[in-house]
């Protein structure tokens, strides 16, 4: 069967660009932190940070910067900096003040092994490293373009994105009176708000026009909602061993969810209509969208 133009994308060959992406991403990441003394916080820091995970945020990034006409070299500091960010927001997740979490990413979570007081330092540790490395270690971009991925990125991981999602997540456990709204709020900020920074950040630092940048930053958003909801039908769905994380661990703790809305079917059928509406965003750039088109399908094809 001869595929049509809107199917040609599916040809293209996810599997091997994923672990191509993911081989560059770890080099950088495992270059990024040395251990010295005092040794404990760089090694906390290295353990959640390398101990694997999708790698999905810095790929973002680097696809967009692509797309846009940039290179790898241009976005690479920036992809590990959203990885660091990343992996702060889980070792905090993860602690008994939180979700209360045993294990991550097939490991004993960071407080597991190195204790709250270590955990919240590592997660702080990573944090604050994250802006260091994109101001002292970016390269060939020029420096306006450096300042407004930080800030950018400020405000996704701040009060106003991940932080807040994550206020409104906690204070909604247990309760019943949650609202769609609240529950979309919660999900496009504690999850959306960096994967959209990390695409909106690609396009930046390739010198994206505002037109793109809108673009661009609405796929992001629709793959970042389903992203989350996925999250919540897999916590479900996936055994322990596929997510690397303790499984049902939302119903246990009461937290809101699609599923506990909508139930799994449907949950799953908006998430695949959001995939569909990402993917209509980038009709624009045929041929040289096809690694993002193929990321958004991934966001409710994955396993873990
Ligand atoms: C888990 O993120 C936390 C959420 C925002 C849902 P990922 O599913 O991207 O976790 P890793 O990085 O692959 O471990
Ligand atoms: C986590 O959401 C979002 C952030 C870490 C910012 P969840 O609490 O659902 O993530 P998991 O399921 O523990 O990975
Ligand atoms: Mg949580
Ligand atoms: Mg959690
Ligand atoms: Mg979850």
């Amino acid at each position: 069967m001869v595929a049509t133009n809107s199917q040609q994308y599916l040809e293209f060959d996810l599997k091997r660009y994923l672990a191509a992406q993911q081989a560059q991403v770890e080099a950088a990441l495992a270059r990024s932190i040395d251990v010295v003394y005092p040794e404990k916080i760089y090694e906390a820091m290295r353990y959640s940070l390398m101990a694997g995970g999708k790698r999905l945020r810095p790929i973002l990034c680097l696809a967009t910067c692509q797309l846009i006409g940039g290179t790898t070299a241009m976005a690479m500091s920036t992809a590990c900096a959203l990885e660091m960010i990343h992996t702060m927001s889980l070792i905090h997740d993860d602690l008994p003040a939180m979700d209360n979490d045993d294990f991550r990413r097939g490991k004993p979570t960071n407080h597991k092994v190195y204790g709250e007081d270590i955990a919240i330092l590592a997660g702080d540790g990573l944090l604050a490293y994250a802006f260091e490395f994109i101001a002292a270690q970016t390269q060939d971009v020029p420096a306006d373009r450096v300042l407004q991925v930080i800030a950018k990125l400020g405000r996704a991981v701040g009060a106003a994105g991940l932080v807040g999602g994550q206020v409104v997540d906690l204070e909604c456990e247990g309760r019943s009176d949650v609202t769609v709204d609240t529950l979309t709020y919660i999900h496009r900020h504690k999850t959306g708000a960096l994967l959209e920074a990390a695409v909106v950040c690609g396009a930046i630092l390739a010198g994206a026009n505002e037109g793109d940048r809108q673009r661009l930053s609405e796929y992001a958003q629709n793959i970042g909602l389903a992203f989350q909801i996925i999250d919540d039908v897999l916590d479900i769905t996936a055994t322990q061993e596929e997510l690397g994380k303790t499984a049902g661990k939302d119903l246990q703790a009461q937290k809101a969810t699609y599923p506990s809305f909508w139930g799994i079917e449907e949950s799953k059928r908006q998430a695949d209509q959001l995939v569909n509406e990402a993917k209509a965003n980038l009709a624009a750039y045929g041929e040289s969208a096809y690694p993002l088109m193929a990321l958004a399908d991934y966001i409710t094809a994955r396993k873990n």
